[in-house]
C-alpha cells in the first residue's frame, strides 16, 4: 500500500496467471493450451480450437460432436435483437453494431449474471460463440441495406457465416470449400493472444463479476481501435492510399519522419516475427487461387521487402504482424474494410471467453483497479461562480 510502480500500458506488469496461451515473442512462438499455432491452423478447425481454448484440452469425438451440436443450435438470436439492430443508422459501423448487440444479449439472458454457476457459465459461452457470426453477418447486411439472413443449421460454422453474409436467393448459398477453409484458418489464427488489449478489457470488466456478454462487449470495444483489431482495416486503407509501388519510398520516408505508422507492422510482444503472419501468407495464396490476385498484394509485398531492409524498422524490430496480410484476404472475399475487425472479433470470441472463464475460477483475482501517479493540483479552495464569472 502506498507504493506504486509506474507502468503505462502495462508493458512490464503481469495482471494475471494464465494457462490459455503461450507466446515467446523473441522466437516467434504461439501456442494455445500448449499446441503450436502452426499445427492447429493446418490440422484442426475453428470449433475444435474453440473447445481447446475454453476447456483446456482437445475434445474426444463425443465431446466434439456435442460441442458442435450445441453451438449449431444456438446460432439464432431473439427476434427483438434483430429489431434492435435494424434501428441503427444506415451507415453504422459494423463493429459499433456488434459491440452494442453483444452487450444487449445480457438483457436477453439475465441469468447470465449468475456467474458462480458452472452450468450457467457453460451455456452462455456456447451461446456467445454461436451467436457472434449471426450478429456480425447482420451488421454487414445492415450496412448494405439487404435483408438479414437467418442461420442455416445444416451448414458448418464458417459456411453458415458466409451464407448469412452473402446469400442472395433460395435455396442456399454454396461457398467454395477453399474459401471456407481459409476463413476457418483465419478464425483459428485470431482465436487468442494472451493478454492483448481486448483480453485485458474483458478481464478488467469481468473482474467486477458482471455477466460475460458485458465483458465481451468491452473486448469488442477494445478491438475496434486502430492500434488493435482495427489495424487490418487501416492496412487496406493505407495500401490503397499508396496506390502504386513507385509511391512506396515517399511513404516510407513519411513513416520514418514520424508522420504516420506503417500499419500492420510492429507488435508489443513479437520482436522477431509474428508466426500468424507466416500462416496468413499461405492462406493468401489459397484464396487468390479462387478469387484472383488482389492487385494490392504487389504493393504489400514490395512494402514489406523495403521495410524489412530499412534500418529504421530493423533497429526497432518491426516485422509484419497478423494484420498486414489478413485485410488483403478479406478484401478478396469482397468484405468492405469496416467488416475486417468483425471477422477478427468472431475469431477472438473463444479466447475472450477462455480468459473470462479462467478469471472467474481464479481465487487470487481481485477487481482490476490499477494505481495512478497523481499529477494534478491539491487542496484548492472553491470560488463560487458569482465571484469567478
Ligand atoms: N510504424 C512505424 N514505427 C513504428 C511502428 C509502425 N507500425 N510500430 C512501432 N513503431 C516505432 C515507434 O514509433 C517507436 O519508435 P521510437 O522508439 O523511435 O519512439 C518504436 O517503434 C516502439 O514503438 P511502440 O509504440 O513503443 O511499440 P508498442 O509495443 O507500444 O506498440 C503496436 C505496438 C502494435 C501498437 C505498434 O507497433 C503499432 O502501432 N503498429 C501499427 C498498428 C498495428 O499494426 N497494430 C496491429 C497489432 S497486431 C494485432 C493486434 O494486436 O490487434
Amino acid at each position: 500500500p502506498g507504493l506504486a510502480v509506474y507502468d503505462p500500458g502495462f508493458v512490464n506488469t503481469a495482471s494475471c496467471r494464465s494457462s490459455v496461451t503461450f507466446i515467446d515473442g523473441d522466437k516467434g512462438v504461439l501456442e494455445y493450451r500448449g499446441y503450436p499455432i502452426e499445427q492447429l491452423a493446418e490440422q484442426s478447425n475453428f470449433l475444435e480450437v474453440a473447445y481447446l481454448l475454453v476447456h483446456g484440452s482437445l475434445p474426444s469425438k463425443d465431446e466434439y460432436d456435442q460441442w458442435v451440436h450445441n453451438i449449431t443450435y444456438h446460432t439464432f438470436v431473439h427476434e427483438n435483437v434483430k429489431g434492435f439492430m435494424e434501428g441503427f443508422r444506415y451507415d453504422a459501423h459494423p463493429m459499433g453494431m456488434l459491440m452494442a448487440s453483444v452487450g444487449a444479449l445480457s438483457t436477453f439472458y439475465p441469468e447470465s449474471r449468475n456467474i458462480s454457476d458452472a452450468d450457467n457459465r457453460a451455456i452462455q459461452i456456447i451461446r456467445m460463440i454461436a451467436k457472434m457470426p449471426t450478429l456480425g453477418a447482420w451488421s454487414f447486411r445492415h450496412a448494405q441495406g439487404k435483408p438479414y439472413v437467418y442461420p442455416d443449421n445444416a451448414l458448418s460454422y464458417t459456411e453458415n457465416f458466409l451464407s448469412m453474409l452473402f446469400k442472395m436467393s433460395e435455396p442456399k448459398y454454396e461457398a467454395d470449400p477453399r474459401l471456407v477453409k481459409a476463413l476457418d484458418t483465419l478464425f483459428i489464427l485470431h482465436a487468442d493472444h494472451e493478454q492483448n488489449a481486448s483480453a485485458n478489457a474483458v478481464r478488467s470488466v469481468g473482474s467486477t463479476q458482471v455477466d460475460p456478454y458485458s465483458a465481451v462487449a468491452a473486448g469488442v470495444g477494445a478491438l475496434y481501435g486502430p492500434l488493435h483489431g482495427g489495424a487490418n482495416e487501416a492496412v487496406l486503407r493505407m495500401l490503397k492510399r499508396i496506390g502504386s509501388k513507385s509511391e512506396i519510398p515517399a511513404f516510407i520516408e513519411g513513416v520514418k519522419n514520424g508522420n504516420e505508422r506503417l500499419m500492420g507492422f510492429g507488435h508489443r510482444v513479437y520482436k522477431n516475427y509474428d508466426p500468424r503472419a507466416k500462416i496468413i501468407k499461405k492462406a493468401c495464396d489459397d484464396v487468390f487461387e479462387v478469387t484472383g490476385v488482389n492487385p494490392l498484394l504487389e504493393i504489400a509485398q514490395e512494402l514489406e521487402k523495403i521495410a524489412l531492409e530499412d534500418e529504421y524498422f530493423v533497429k526497432r524490430k518491426l516485422y509484419p504482424n497478423v494484420d498486414f496480410y489478413s485485410g488483403l484476404i478479406y478484401e478478396a472475399f469482397q468484405f468492405p474494410p469496416e467488416m475486417f475487425t468483425v471477422l477478427f472479433a468472431i475469431g477472438r470470441t473463444p479466447g475472450w471467453l477462455a480468459q473470462w472463464l479462467e478469471l472467474t475460477q481464479d481465487k487470487e483475482q481481485k477487481i482490476a483497479r490499477p494505481k495512478q501517479i497523481y499529477t494534478g493540483s491539491r487542496g484548492l479552495t472553491y470560488t463560487p461562480t458569482d465571484q469567478r464569472w
